[in-house]
């Protein structure tokens, strides 16, 4: 009896469909190429990929404070990289991996009245967030976003905290 309904819970949960993140909160921001801020271009901290960031204005006005104002939003554009003969990624003369193919859209959003039936678990502080096909369309994904951005309550939860004040002065 036990066997039986430990195959039907794996059956079931086979069926959900994971989203990175809350995509039916945190939407897409649309013309955010023209309408945003680049305000830096790094290679990612996991070795494989290359971010591009993007800030709103709301976000490159508010963010010499230290905490950013509500209606933030940051996109990390993530690029995979050119591999080498060696298989591992070329690096260019100004020491960024080469960007290959344009693989992901990543979301930020910053909401002071997110709804309630968005969990808080899954929010860092009043950001949710979500993740987009290059076409803008949901990406299933099975990250935990909230979880490596949780622990930088100084940076507001954010990795690029210190690049966008830098590029905001
Ligand atoms: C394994 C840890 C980890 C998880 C899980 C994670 N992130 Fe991040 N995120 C990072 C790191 C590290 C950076 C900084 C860029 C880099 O070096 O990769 C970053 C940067 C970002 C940025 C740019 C703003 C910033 O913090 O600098 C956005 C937007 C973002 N992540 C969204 C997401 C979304 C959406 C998800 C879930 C689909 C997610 N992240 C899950 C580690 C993580």
């Amino acid at each position: 009896m036990k066997k039986i309904a430990l195959a039907f819970i794996s059956l079931s949960l086979s069926f959900i469909v994971y989203a990175g993140g809350n995509p039916d909160h945190v939407k897409y921001p649309e013309g955010y190429q023209t309408e945003f801020t680049k305000y830096d271009t790094r290679n990612r901290a996991n070795g494989k990929q290359v971010a591009v960031l993007y800030a709103n204005k709301v976000a490159t006005d508010t963010a010499a404070s230290g905490k950013l104002g509500d209606g933030a939003k940051i996109i990390m554009e993530v690029y995979k990289t050119v591999p080498g003969e060696d298989g591992k990624p070329t690096v260019g003369e100004d020491g960024l991996f080469n960007k290959g193919k344009f693989a992901a859209v990543a979301v930020m959003e910053k909401r002071s009245n997110w709804d309630v039936s968005f969990d808080a678990k899954e929010r860092a502080g009043d950001w949710g967030f979500a993740i987009y096909k290059t076409d803008g369309t949901v990406k299933d994904n099975k990250l935990d976003c909230a979880s490596c951005h949780l622990p930088m309550p100084d940076n507001d939860y954010m990795f690029s905290h210190s690049s966008l004040i830098e590029f905001a002065k």
